[in-house]
């Protein structure tokens, strides 16, 4: 039982550093984030949240409120990646 549980906690501590060391997945749109998005801070900022697609453009539009400088084509370009890459999780497993 003991080296169960040790292989237990080895998996979770490793899926964790997984997630922190994350970058930004590959997709169409990503370019665009890291262009437009890691000015002020990290990937990381990104990569903590999920949302749907009406909460990241709520996030995307409060970004630009605050100073991120996108073209219209390239807001919704960086939308419809977060969206996809980010999705909210409980709607993940549907
Ligand atoms: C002009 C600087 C700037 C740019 C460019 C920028 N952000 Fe931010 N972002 C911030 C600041 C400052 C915070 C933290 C303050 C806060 O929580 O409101 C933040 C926080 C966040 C958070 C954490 C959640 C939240 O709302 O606090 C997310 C997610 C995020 N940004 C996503 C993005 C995305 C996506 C883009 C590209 C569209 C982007 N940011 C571009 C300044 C920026």
């Amino acid at each position: 039982m003991k080296s169960f549980s040790v292989a237990v906690v080895f998996a979770a501590t490793s899926l964790a550093a997984l997630a922190s060391a994350q970058s930004l997945p590959k997709g169409d749109g990503k370019d665009v984030v890291e262009k437009v998005c890691t000015g002020c801070h990290g990937p990381e900022a990104i990569t903590g949240m999920t949302g749907t697609k009406a909460e990241w453009t709520d996030v995307v539009n409060d970004m630009a409120a605050k100073g991120a400088d996108m073209e219209k084509d390239e807001k919704e370009k960086i939308i419809t990646y977060l969206a996809a890459a980010f999705p909210k999780k409980a709607e993940k497993k549907k």
